[in-house]
């Protein structure tokens, strides 16, 4: 059950990447602007659609899942008490996105361009973002969720499962042509 938890809880922060990947495009968040070792700050692959619509979608997908909980009526599986939950939903595609601005971040001053990979970093980026800022700033729904008792399992369960449901994500966005490479 706890692994079940986990990861349906996680599912706002799964969405905001492959969403943000449909939605993005236009203006990158750095503007265009390069940081002092003559790279860009983020790169052409952040951008503020992609950002705006990888959150937003996130949020729907939070929003349909808060009424599927009403139906199942365990607390576990819950994003938390309103007006909270919104607020956890919304933390968890956003913290993710972060997260992601944050590794592409890295990989620049590593000297990695724009689509190369980077093995660890692609993969975990996100989540650390998403866990991160749900952690600060709903730190009892946190706990309660993914480290008191058998939920701890959960977030095993995550940290395990993440790289090759990033993996099965990323080939198809490949396939259908939506992603250039298919990492
Ligand atoms: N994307 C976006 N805005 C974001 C995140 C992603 O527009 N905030 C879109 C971009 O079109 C990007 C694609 O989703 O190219 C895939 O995302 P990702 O793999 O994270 O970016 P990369 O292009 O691989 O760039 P990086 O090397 O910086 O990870
Ligand atoms: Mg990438």
């Amino acid at each position: 059950m706890a692994v079940l938890q986990g990861l349906w809880l996680m599912i706002p922060a799964y969405v905001a990447n492959p969403a943000a990947v449909l939605f993005g495009g236009g203006k990158p968040v750095d503007g265009g602007a390069t940081h002092r070792d003559g790279r860009r700050y983020l790169g052409d692959g952040k951008t503020w659609r992609g950002l705006a619509g990888g959150t937003l979608l996130g949020m729907v997908v939070g929003f349909v899942q808060m009424g599927i909980n009403l139906g199942v009526d365990h607390p576990d599986f819950s994003f938390g008490v309103f007006p909270f939950s919104i607020l956890v939903i919304f933390l968890l595609p956003f913290g993710a996105l972060l997260g992601d601005m944050l590794g592409s971040y890295i990989k620049r001053r590593m000297g990695i361009e724009r689509g190369q990979k980077a093995p660890g970093l692609d993969q975990y980026d996100f989540l650390i973002g998403a866990i991160l800022l749900v952690a600060i700033f709903q730190t009892h729904w946190f706990l309660a969720h993914y480290i008191y008792w058998e939920a701890t399992l959960g977030l095993i369960a995550v940290l395990v499962l993440t790289p090759a449901l990033h993996r099965i994500v990323n080939i198809i966005g490949y396939k259908i042509g939506k992603k250039e490479v298919p990492w």
